[in-house]
């Protein structure tokens, strides 16, 4: 192999060189579903101003990266800032020399240098994101509800009342329930206006029937679905008429109680496809018949990087007692590494002996309380130097509910 030539990798500006950016994405990930052209002069309500970085080979664009800003929940309620890290691409063409290790690192130092304390990010393959010191922090399930089995057991919470918005106008109103009624679950996020309108653009242009519907009183929606039928063709003669859950923003008993009602109140419809939600979501619990609720899979969703490792942990809260002094390598970011001593009382740097070593990609993973620290001890990713730790450090950073994103990007 000849050297390598670093590429050179800086923000992208123009609107032309932001557009070269999206169609790069798209042809590096080679499937995705067609994507109608963006309006000229509109790239910049799709792409947050100076969060695109792109690598450059003989000045041909090879490569990119981008990210939106926003918030991430903490095990203890606390929101911190955090980069959705996004559209990852390199071509064909110029796969394997290094261009997205390249972009990685500016990206991630220039988010720490923002002030970000996480970046998260959605992974396309299991192989890529480990060595850049992202873990895997939540896990996304699928389901499909077969109807007809499906009847709500007795007792449910009380729900309010339900009903069908129609798009556009739905669109500025989901925007508004889910920024209002983020549930303090880890990992949630929430939804940039480049978000929202990434979806809107997409939803335009297609030709399916789409529906929305939401739960509360007018004014105070606190709750909605987003749910489009398959197989459309077929639609009258079809004996497992599926209708797919897009969105499925239901952060109250009251509100989840609800909507599950209105869905499984549809007519015509034979089967439910729940696209993403929490491990331990009551869906199954809520039924005469759990088996009406099947699993399709069980999927990594968030893939965590802690970016400040002293801020991160003083800002998420702990549980149990006891106390466990941590050691954490981070080859990446180095001023992260060090030993730090974690009790409910909260987390500080130390010196002295640790009774526990690992990785900054596998504290990123423990970090929202999403698998444990025996599991992790078992997969051979944390090292014991003293016998109890284990068992306390499963404590202090194990929560009542399961991290969740809920949002794809
Ligand atoms: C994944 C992708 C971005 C990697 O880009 P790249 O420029 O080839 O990556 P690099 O050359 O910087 O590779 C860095 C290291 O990761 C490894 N690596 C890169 N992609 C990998 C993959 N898909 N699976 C396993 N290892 C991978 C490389 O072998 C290299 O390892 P080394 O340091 O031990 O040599 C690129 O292959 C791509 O665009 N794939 C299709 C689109 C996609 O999946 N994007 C991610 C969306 S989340």
């Amino acid at each position: 192999m000849g050297e390598r030539t670093e590429p050179e990798i800086r923000i992208l500006e123009s609107e032309d060189e932001l557009r070269q950016a999206s169609a790069l994405f798209r042809t590096a990930m080679v499937g995705l579903p067609s994507w109608p052209e963006v309006p000229g002069g509109t790239v910049n309500r799709y792409l947050e101003a100076g969060r695109t970085w792109g690598a450059f080979l003989d000045g041909m664009l090879v490569g990119t990266v981008d990210a939106t800003s926003g918030k991430l929940t903490l095990p203890g309620g606390v929101r911190v800032p955090h980069a959705a890290v996004t559209h990852i691409g390199v071509l064909p063409t110029h796969t394997r020399r290094g261009v997205i290790s390249g972009l990685v690192h500016r990206q991630l130092s220039d988010a720490r240098d923002r002030g970000e304390i996480l970046a998260t990010l959605r992974a396309s393959e299991a192989t890529i994101y480990g060595r850049f010191g992202y873990g895997v922090a939540s896990t996304s399930v699928s389901v499909d509800v077969d109807v007809r089995r499906a009847s709500l057991r007795p007792g449910l919470p009380e729900s309010g009342p339900v009903r069908l918005s129609s798009y556009p106008d739905a669109w500025d109103l989901l925007a508004q329930i889910h920024s209002r009624h983020l549930p303090s679950r880890p990992g949630m996020i929430d939804r940039s206006e480049y978000w929202w309108n990434s979806r809107k653009w997409r939803a335009a242009s297609l030709t399916d029937p789409m529906y929305v519907a939401v739960h509360g009183e007018p004014g105070h929606e606190d709750g909605f679905v987003r749910y489009h039928p398959v197989d459309t063709h077929e639609w009258f003669t079809s004996r497992n008429r599926t209708v797919v859950v897009d969105d499925f923003f239901a952060p109250s008993p009251e509100a989840h109680a609800g909507l599950t009602r209105f869905l499984l109140g549809l007519d015509l419809v034979d089967r439910l496809r729940f696209t993403a939600l929490p491990e331990d979501d009551p869906l199954p619990l809520m039924l005469g018949d759990a088996r009406a609720v099947q699993i399709r899979s069980v999927s990594d969703e968030t893939w965590l990087r802690i970016l400040d490792l002293d801020r991160v942990l003083a800002a998420r809260t702990y549980r149990g007692s006891g106390s466990v002094k941590v050691e954490v390598t981070d080859t990446l970011l180095t001023d992260n590494s060090g030993t730090f001593e974690i009790s409910a009382a909260g987390a500080a740097r130390t010196s002295g002996p640790a009774d526990l070593s690992l990785d900054v990609a596998d504290l990123g993973a423990l970090l929202l309380g999403g698998t444990g620290w025996h599991r992790m001890i078992a997969a051979g990713r944390v090292r014991v130097h003293r016998a109890d730790a284990p068992d306390i450090a499963d404590l202090l950073f194990s929560w009542p509910c399961a991290p969740f994103a809920g949002t794809s990007f």
